[in-house]
């Protein structure tokens, strides 16, 4: 496949299309009708090495000595190369992710935000400057850490390069980018308009594979940084323990189980959009995504019916059908969330939505479906499934919605509805949450919102201006002048 340009079965090193060191490659499937799309390089160690040094390079050559301003120009014409290629990379993405079309759409445009954001921000990260004993001038730089790498899922790959290479590249760091085997063409893509955008080659590489072979040598790789994850949180335990051996920071978003607290006076007409799409979007596969409804108990059985209503309407069929929901991102993914759907073979399912008749028998349906009346400690209500799922529980007051909102092992995100000025702010303070939004929930979007989780769910945040920080090094410089 070569759509603008990109050689899909090849990694993109120090500015080039280069076939893998082993000679070897994978299956890329469309989850739409379980075929192959194309085949994609399964890059390993000999790989991330090449990958790691022409970063290295670029830090020693152009893009080191490139000024702020100028990584900021770079940035803002990547920006616009994505955006006079959106409908190209939006067809790419669907096909790779099983996303709905306008949804796949909407990731272009966070993509080409994202590089206009840290555009703009890259020539306004500055140090300081401290007061000191008599005779001195101390002032602090903000450096980049070298060379960073980057492994993402599969989820949101646009979005999840936005705020993470966007950042790192805004600080003057050079990136070694590894896509999930499930889907890399718009990472491939992305690479390619940035080179195009006139990014000094090696200041981002790509090298598709396999996350046990190119994902673990880039994380081992004695010659990165700083590694910025978002994954399972089972690869998050092996990306921090291979990140202490060679004693480098991460940043890991690892998903999450994100409630929304429905109070008995909220507005609901203006909540139930938020309440049902904020767990469907992309499926469920959304590590923001908000699978947990928590009800005060005398809105309760309206709040579930006003939710199954929508449920029955929701229809799952192909990406470029562009229904409410497509396909999951591979069977694999559809097999973990129909376990899940058995685990939940003894609650009330309040509502499903339908997989269209004629959906390819290849691909990776599951009908999004509602449980009500589960109660917190079920494994439903505590486990990220990442599918179209969600339950709804009951709760009696403020303490004990509190109870249940901040009873998993997660907290990335967390919403609270309520006309209640005051209990917005204690709700706010409350919920064990890395965003609390009110009356409203992002599902992960803000380019400008700083963005990550406490326990299970990471830490370090990325997005917005917080992220520079996370992407640079600070240096103290104490001059004693007499
Ligand atoms: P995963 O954590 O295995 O994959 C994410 C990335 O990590 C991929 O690029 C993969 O190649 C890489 N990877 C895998 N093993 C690695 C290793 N040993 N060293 C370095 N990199 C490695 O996630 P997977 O298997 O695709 O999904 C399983 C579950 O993880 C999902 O059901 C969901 O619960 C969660 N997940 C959460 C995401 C989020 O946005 N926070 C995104 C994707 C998955
Ligand atoms: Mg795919």
């Amino acid at each position: 496949m070569k759509p603008l340009g990109i050689s899909s079965d090849r990694c993109l090193i120090g500015g080039s299309w280069v076939a893998p060191q082993s000679g070897k490659v994978l299956d890329l499937i469309n989850p739409s009708d379980g075929t192959v799309l194309c085949e994609i390089a399964r890059g390993a160690e000999a790989d991330i090495d090449a990958a790691v040094a022409a970063a290295e390079d670029a830090l020693q050559g152009s893009w080191g000595k490139a000024t702020a301003a100028e990584r900021g120009r770079v940035l803002a014409h990547i920006g616009a190369l994505v955006l006079e290629n959106k409908d190209t990379l939006a067809e790419l993405e669907a096909q790779d992710v099983g996303k709905p079309l306008k949804q796949a759409s909407a990731d272009v445009l966070a993509l080409a935000r994202y590089m206009e954001f840290y555009a703009g921000a890259a020539d306004k990260l500055h140090g300081q400057t401290i007061p000191y004993l008599d005779g001195y001038t101390v002032y602090t730089l903000r450096e980049p850490h070298g060379v960073t790498g980057h492994i993402i899922p599969w989820n949101y790959p646009m979005q999840i390069i936005g705020r993470s290479v966007g950042a790192a590249l805004a600080t003057g760091n050079a990136c070694v980018l590894k896509p999930a085997e499930e889907a890399c063409l718009t990472a491939l893509a992305f690479a390619e308009l940035a080179n195009r955008a006139g990014l000094p080659p090696g200041a981002m590489n790509v090298v598709p594979g396999l996350g046990a072979e190119a994902g673990a040598a880039l994380t081992a790789h004695p010659g990165v940084h700083h590694v910025s994850f978002t994954g399972s949180v089972g690869v998050g335990k092996l990306i921090q323990r291979a990140a202490a051996d060679n004693i480098v920071p991460v940043t890991l978003e690892l998903g999450g189980k994100s409630p929304q607290v429905v109070f008995e006076d909220a507005d609901l007409e203006a909540a139930l959009p938020f309440l049902v799409n904020a767990g469907i979007q992309n499926a469920g596969q959304t590590c923001s995504a908000s699978s947990r409804i928590l009800v005060q108990q005398n809105r309760y059985a309206e709040v579930v019916e006003a939710m199954a209503n929508r449920y029955a309407k929701l229809r799952a069929g192909p990406a470029l059908a562009d229904l409410d929901v497509g396909p999951l991102v591979s069977n694999r993914q559809k097999d973990i969330v129909e376990g899940f759907l058995q685990k939940g073979a003894d609650l009330e399912i309040a509502a499903q939505g339908q997989v269209i008749g004629d959906a390819p028998t290849g691909g990776a349906y599951v009908a999004p479906t509602l449980f009500a009346g589960v109660t917190p400690d079920h494994v439903l209500a505590q486990d990220e499934i990442f599918g179209p799922v969600q339950v709804v529980i009951p709760f009696a007051d403020e303490d004990d919605a509190v109870a249940i909102a901040n009873g998993t092992d997660f907290g990335l995100v967390a919403s609270c509805w309520t006309q209640d000025g005051a209990r917005q702010l204690r709700m706010a303070k409350r919920l064990r949450a890395g965003q609390v939004f009110l009356n409203n929930y992002g599902a992960g979007g803000g380019v400008e919102l700083p963005f990550g989780g406490t326990g299970l769910s990471g830490h370090g945040r990325e997005k917005g201006f917080e992220a520079l920080y996370g992407f640079t090094t600070l240096k103290t410089v104490a001059a004693f002048h007499g």
